[in-house]
């Protein structure tokens, strides 16, 4: 597959998602799944080749703030602060919906996620495309999610999609912010590549921080079907912790990794270090557990990363990849 996008053509895709058909797309966090957001019977092909639950909503992508009203209404103000300051870019802002946006597209509720992705190839077929192209990131459901255009065709068949634009290597590595400003009160929903702060410092407020108690205690219990997770079982943990589950799990034959912050020499495990800078640690943090998912290892074990605001999008997607989660 061709890396050059300085002259992509676009044609092919627009005509493929104008025909009702799904196109990979890249954007500057992860690959998405795209398809015409007005077209119902589009948007379910992306549930279908996934095998995504269908009450799941999925993000509407746009060219830019100029569209922001073609799919939401009442929009407060501080929408079009933050997508002033942050579109093109990894922010998903969750407005009221349009009463003609599906509800193949919001899941049969009220709101809508928007996002106008930096990404040039996207950002240049939106333009084109005009519409919204309703596009979750494009793995199976609760798969880890792809970084590269090579991830994508790994995950879809070519009838399911048969076309994958090729961005390269994706800069940011995880999902979208996502902010609901529902209400005319901003809440984060997910941590992502736009920081907590950095929203914040844009709307002179704090911010409430919403997490999901009832699945994350299910999630201790291991009860909930992980997301953004490798097939082979991964346990974060301190070192300490992970040291002693690899010795007993070598002493029963199994073969383990180390995903760990420092290289260890004195270690006999085969390891992989992780980078030290949260911006370099997201991006590679897919692709690495990607990779070592297929070279044959019973068990990851990852030292969890610092602590600290700038690590919070990745603990986020970590403690639902995980398996188990060592204290
Ligand atoms: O960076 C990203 O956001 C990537 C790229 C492809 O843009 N997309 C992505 O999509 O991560 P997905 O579907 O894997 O995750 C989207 C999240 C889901 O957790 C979904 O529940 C939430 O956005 N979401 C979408 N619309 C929503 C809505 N109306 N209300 C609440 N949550 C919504
Ligand atoms: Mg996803």
């Amino acid at each position: 597959m061709s890396t050059d996008f300085t002259t992509p053509d676009l044609s092919a895709a627009l005509a493929l998602l104008r025909a009702g058909e799904l196109v990979g797309i890249p954007t500057e966090t992860v690959y998405g799944l795209a398809a015409d957001a007005s077209q119902p019977a589009a948007v379910a092909k992306i549930f279908a080749a996934k095998g995504r639950p269908n009450d799941h909503p999925v993000i509407v992508h746009i060219a830019g703030i100029e569209q922001l009203s073609d799919w939401a209404q009442n929009i407060p103000e501080s929408a079009y602060q933050l997508a002033n300051a942050f579109w093109p870019g990894p922010l998903t802002l969750i407005l009221e919906r349009q009463a003609h946006v599906s509800d193949s597209v919001t899941g049969g509720q009220n709101t809508v996620g928007l996002r106008a992705p930096a990404h040039p190839i996207t950002h240049e077929l939106l333009r084109q495309f005009g519409g919204g192209l309703a596009a979750p990131s494009a793995n199976q459901f609760g798969h880890v999610s792809p970084t590269t255009a090579e991830h994508v065709r790994h995950e879809f068949t070519p009838e399911q999609v048969s076309l994958i634009l090729d961005g390269g290597a994706c800069q940011v590595g995880v999902e979208s912010t996502i902010v609901s400003l529902v209400g005319g009160v901003a809440k984060l929903l997910r941590p992502g590549g736009i920081s907590r702060a950095a929203i914040e410092t844009v709307l002179n407020s704090a911010i409430e921080h919403h997490t999901d108690q009832h699945s994350a205690q299910q999630r201790v219990s291991g009860l909930l079907d992980s997301h953004y997770a490798p097939r082979t079982p991964l346990i974060t943990g301190s070192l300490a912790a992970i040291l002693k589950i690899a010795n007993e799990k070598q002493q029963a034959n199994n073969k383990v990794v180390l995903l760990t912050q420092e290289k260890h020499t004195d270690l006999s495990y085969p390891q992989q270090k992780m980078p030290d800078e949260p911006t370099a640690y997201a991006q590679s943090i897919y692709a690495t557990l990607r990779t070592l998912d297929q070279q044959g290892f019973d068990l990851l074990l990852l030292e969890t990363p610092p602590e600290g605001a700038e690590w919070l999008a990745i603990h986020d997607r970590l403690n639902r990849a995980a398996q188990q989660k060592l204290v």
